[in-house]
């Protein structure tokens, strides 16, 4: 599949990304330099994936005269990271959207079958009214994000978007054909997947590397 010719695929080929990732990929980057710069990550991500907010007039008062001017509609956003590694990116998008709701949905990969088993979800109410931002660092075979996805709008989620720092080419065409609807954001476009289901040349265990497990 050429994904650049794929209107709901963004991948995202900004210097700054692609530095910060660079960072990511370093095997000797540490957890704390690890958590930070995969939120700045999220929010250099977020500031393009936010381009189509609905924003709202207010009235202002300049120090010239009364204007009208837009904020963005608040409530109309949930963030909902993917367990656990999505958490990662969570405040980065928050600095853009605070006021922004937050739900949770805990997906693990079996380490065999590579199939995602899930174990948790919880949303903000009024889901189907909300920009649905889901965030996972890594966008590997794609089960975790075509289940989750599945499971917002069985809840009755209509308008998401889903942001990864990495892909495989791989899960980006599986995600893409199963919600052809969402909108995909990815950091980088990596080469393929190996025996394990990792991604080459990735970054390794995303969770791992966030909460310093191993
Ligand atoms: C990782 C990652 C994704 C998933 C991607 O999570 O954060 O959720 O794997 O793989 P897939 O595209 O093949 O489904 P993992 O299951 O390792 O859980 P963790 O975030 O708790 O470490
Ligand atoms: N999950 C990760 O954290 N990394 C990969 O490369 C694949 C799945």
């Amino acid at each position: 599949m050429d994904f650049k010719n794929e209107k709901n695929v963004f991948i995202l080929e900004h210097p700054l990304i692609q530095h910060k990732i660079t960072r990511l990929r370093d095997k000797n980057t540490g957890t704390a330099e690890f958590r930070k710069v995969a939120g700045e990550i999220a929010m250099l991500m977020g500031y393009e994936a936010l381009r189509d907010l609905e924003t709202t007039d207010i009235e202002v008062e300049t120090p010239i005269e009364k204007t009208m001017s837009p904020v963005i509609a608040g409530h109309k956003q949930a963030v909902v990271p993917i367990l656990r590694a999505g958490l990662g990116m969570t405040d980065g998008i928050l600095n853009l959207i605070p006021a922004a709701k937050v739900g949770h949905i805990g997906m693990a990969r079996d380490e065999q079958t590579h199939q995602p088993v899930s174990y948790y979800c919880k949303l903000p109410d009024r889901i189907g009214e909300r920009t649905v931002i889901i965030t996972d660092p890594m966008l590997a075979t794609g089960g975790s994000a075509v289940d989750a996805i599945r499971f917002i709008k069985e809840k009755g989620g209509r308008r998401i978007k889903f942001m990864c720092i990495i892909a495989a080419p791989e899960g980006l065409e599986r995600l893409h054909t199963a919600h052809p609807d969402v909108q995909i954001y990815v950091g980088h476009l990596d080469r393929e997947l190996n025996e394990n289901a990792y991604i080459c040349p990735g970054l390794g265990d995303a969770g791992d590397r966030i909460f310093g497990t191993d």
